[in-house]
């Protein structure tokens, strides 16, 4: 055995039990002479808060300054810097919590420098990016996001957390709760799209599924609801820009999600890197004092992103790194990621009045709190564990589970002439950058999830799935780097292409063009793809397109020329099987966009819950110019929010209302009869929205109020019900009140946001469902 300071002083706590003052878990102090003694804390069963005022209690500034610090291991690298000594900080008791460190091996490495050379011995806390899975990876979350299906979500983010645990993990860097309508954006990959009804039902999965009903399981992580808040809005579409919108807008479409995060008891908040109407996140006492704590009752830790605190300097908030520190620390962050510049400056600001002390222990407080609830006063080493992580990482059920959601996530965007799905009788031709590339299946933000063996690509696994029996004719054929020009490849896929019964590609976004950083302002085809696919449009064949992407792309001509396209997302380490299954028709597509497809750049942001105008364009109206229109494109999407084909079709009878009078206590329910009217079983998600004709305040156009997906055999009928109340309809008015206006509402029930279903009902009287008081008057006092 070997004994490590910790279990030495196991040895003194058996003394101290002896004596009757045992707490076997409580942390050591190393005296100015060297001597370990042991912290006289409360017993162990007095409970977490005592625990930690006794802790709090023994701590030095330092110290204290140190449970603050989030440093980046050197294994991975999610930002512009790295810290060279990061191990020597954590032995100086300088580190509160690492990221980007994992297995369990390396992470007990660097616990045993916290616990056995520091002289109180308090656990490190590990934190990582486990977005779509840990080492098995999922569906980017975009791509989960279109399966709609919440129990595949939430049983995804449960596979991530049981992996990620078992190396060491405590705290995922996730959900990422931004809305965003941007395409240019490359991190609209990273959230659930467009939508705030569907985000905050994927944001609640997600939190369940990563901490469980129990944070002292060891196979619960902490979930941190990023990116705090408004960062889905980057002007322009170019990542870290400022945002700047209204209040309405802010708390309708950018709030609710982190709202949602917070009911589901979400342990930790993330500040965004933007400037939102002025004041950085990071600095943002309006969202971090008088939103986050006061009006939402947040409990848990504020950490900042990468070096958000250094970087309210460029933004022009801060004078210099201590003013920068002074004002993150008093709008209320409790954690510095990177930016190491609570552990050099809060001492001096400290001595200079600038911040305080009860302020210093509060951030303490709420991240030992943490520590306390995970159980890492208990056994600081319980998540690190060798025997767990080779028996939970790449298990076969977590294969199984990434492999069929997948399949969810797939969206069937166009179908002509049913040429999927295809019969293994017919010879394919296998074209495309993506077509058997394992790094790109994985997508960004993939976590310790090898990119270079595990991956299934997909013509590996259509070779495994068809064997001799099917002729696959493989070429690479073009690029899909940005400077790719290069069309030598063509004739090989052409040659190809001449021997097959159908072209199947597979092109799209090379992975890392999707993530942070990677904004674009062109959304075709990078490289030499689209110029490949005109030229096999020529052979005058079945052309299948696998589209690859982490955001809406501009595909205008692939949706006119070819028969039939699957967006497949980037499909996660099972990908490739799970795209055969959906092509060779084991598994019906049921995936529906999370975010609508815009024909041109032009159109961005382009969202189907837009408002009116006053001017809206009407094709048929007698007045084509003075309206609110594009003289060079269509105002429609190509494909709009919520669309998705199946191999089998569905019938929506109208919609009847049990009445049409709703009255502010009561509900009424809105019905559709579905039936399946084609040849296999298959499922559909039947969505709901609702339209305020006129209200005090201008209304979108419709807005998603629920969902249900259903499965149906073929021929099959079901009436599928939605439960309708005034809570449904409240949006804030003028004043900022949460309000639901009596009048007339339309209701549409059909297959995606453009459904022309619809009935009509009223609201007889208005509600106040909140008073906007804390919302229009801030309690903080502004920036300190
Ligand atoms: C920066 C990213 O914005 C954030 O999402 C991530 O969690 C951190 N880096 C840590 O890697």
């Amino acid at each position: 055995m070997t004994f490590t300071k910790y279990s030495k002083i196991a040895c003194s706590v058996a003394m101290a039990c002896a004596l009757g003052a045992c707490n076997p878990t409580a942390p050591v102090e190393t005296t100015a002479t060297g001597q370990q003694q042991i912290v006289t804390l409360p017993p162990q069963n007095t409970g977490m808060d005592q625990f930690i005022s006794g802790l709090i209690s023994k701590m030095t500034l330092e110290e204290k300054v140190g449970q603050l610090h989030l440093l980046s291991s050197d294994w991975d690298k999610t930002g512009p810097t790295l810290s060279v000594d990061y191990q020597q900080q954590i032995k100086a008791g300088k580190v509160g919590a690492v990221f980007n460190a994992y297995t369990a091996n390396f992470t007990r490495e660097l616990q045993k420098l916290a616990v056995e050379q520091t002289r109180l011995g308090i656990p490190l806390l590990f934190g990582y990016d486990v977005i779509h899975g840990h080492r098995t990876i999922f569906p980017i979350s975009l791509g989960e996001a279109a399966s709609w299906d919440l129990q595949s979500i939430q049983a995804g983010a449960r596979v991530a957390a049981t992996e990620a645990s078992a190396e060491g993990i405590h705290w995922t860097f996730a959900p990422m709760v931004d809305i965003s309508r941007d395409p240019r954006w490359g991190r609209i990959s990273e959230g659930s799209g467009e939508d705030v009804y569907l985000s905050i039902e994927i944001a609640k999965a997600r939190v369940h599924g990563f901490q469980g009903d129990d944070l002292t399981a060891t196979d619960t992580v902490l979930a941190c609801a990023k990116h705090y808040a408004a960062y889905g809005q980057a002007q322009a579409g170019r990542d870290y820009h400022s945002t700047d919108m209204s209040e309405r807008e802010l708390w309708e479409t950018y709030l609710p999600p982190f709202k949602a995060s917070v009911d589901a008891g979400v342990a930790s908040f993330m500040t965004a890197f933007n400037d939102l109407n002025g004041v950085p996140a990071t600095a943002n006492n309006y969202l971090l004092q008088d939103i986050l704590r006061q009006r939402w009752g947040f409990s848990g830790f504020v950490v900042t992103d990468y070096t958000s605190i250094n970087e309210l300097v460029p933004h022009g908030l801060a004078e210099d790194l201590p003013h920068a520190g002074q004002l993150a620390l008093n709008a209320g962050v409790d954690m510095d990621m990177q930016g190491a510049v609570y552990s050099k400056h809060l001492p001096e600001l400290l001595k200079a009045g600038k911040v305080s002390e009860a302020q210093i222990d509060k951030a303490v407080r709420r991240i030992l709190e943490m520590k306390y609830k995970l159980g890492l006063f208990e056994d600081p080493y319980r998540y690190s564990d060798e025997q767990r992580q080779a028996e939970q990482v790449y298990k076969a059920e977590h294969l199984a589970a990434a492999r069929d959601g997948a399949r969810k996530s797939f969206v069937l965007l166009k179908n002509d002439n049913k040429v999927l799905p295809l019969s293994p009788t017919q010879s394919i031709a296998l074209i495309g950058p993506l077509a058997d590339s394992k790094a790109d299946m994985i997508g960004s933000w993939s976590a310790a999830g090898d990119r270079s063996s595990k991956p299934v690509t997909l013509r590996e696994a259509l070779v495994a799935r068809l064997g001799a029996d099917t002729q696959i004719h493989y070429a690479k054929g073009a690029g899909y780097e940005f400077t790719d020009t290069d069309q030598s490849g063509f004739a090989e896929a052409i040659a190809a292409a001449k021997k097959a019964d159908v072209i199947l590609l597979a092109m799209g976004e090379k992975w890392d063009m999707t993530g942070e950083a990677a904004s674009r302002v062109d959304l075709g085809f990078p490289g030499t793809q689209d110029a490949l696919m005109q030229e096999l449009k020529k052979l005058d064949k079945p052309m299948v397109l696998v589209l690859m992407s982490g955001r809406p792309m501009t595909i205008n001509w692939a949706d006119e020329h070819l028969d039939s396209i699957l967006h497949t997302w980037y499909a996660g380490t099972q990908g490739g099987h799970a795209i055969a299954d959906v092509l060779y028709g084991d598994y019906n597509p049921a995936g529906k966009l999370p975010v609508t497809f815009p024909r041109h750049v032009g159109q961005i942001p382009i969202y189907y819950n837009m408002k009116n105008t006053g001017r809206p364009y009407e094709p048929e109206g007698p007045e084509q110019k003075y309206r609110s229109r594009y003289l060079d494109s269509s105002n429609q999407p190509l494909y709009p929010f919520g669309y998705g084909l199946s191999y089998t079709s569905f019938a929506y009878s109208a919609v009847t209302l049990s009445s049409t009078q709703l009255k502010p206590e009561g509900e009424i329910t809105a019905s559709v009869t579905l039936t399946n009217t084609g040849d296999r079983a298959g499922e559909e998600v039947v969505q709901l929205y609702i339209q305020d004709k006129t209200a005090s305040v201008t209304r979108p156009v419709r807005e998603l109020k629920g969902f249900q997906k259903i499965m149906l055999g073929k021929g099959e009928s079901k009436t599928v019900q939605f439960r309708i109340k005034a809570t449904d309809l409240a949006f804030y008015n003028l004043g900022m009140d949460y309000v639901a206006e009596a009048g007339e509402f339309n209701l549409f029930i059909g297959n995606d946001s453009s459904t022309s279903n619809k009935a009509a009902f009223w609201l007889t009287d208005s509600v106040q469902l909140q008073s906007a008081m804390a919302i229009t008057q801030p309690q903080s006092k502004g920036i300190q």
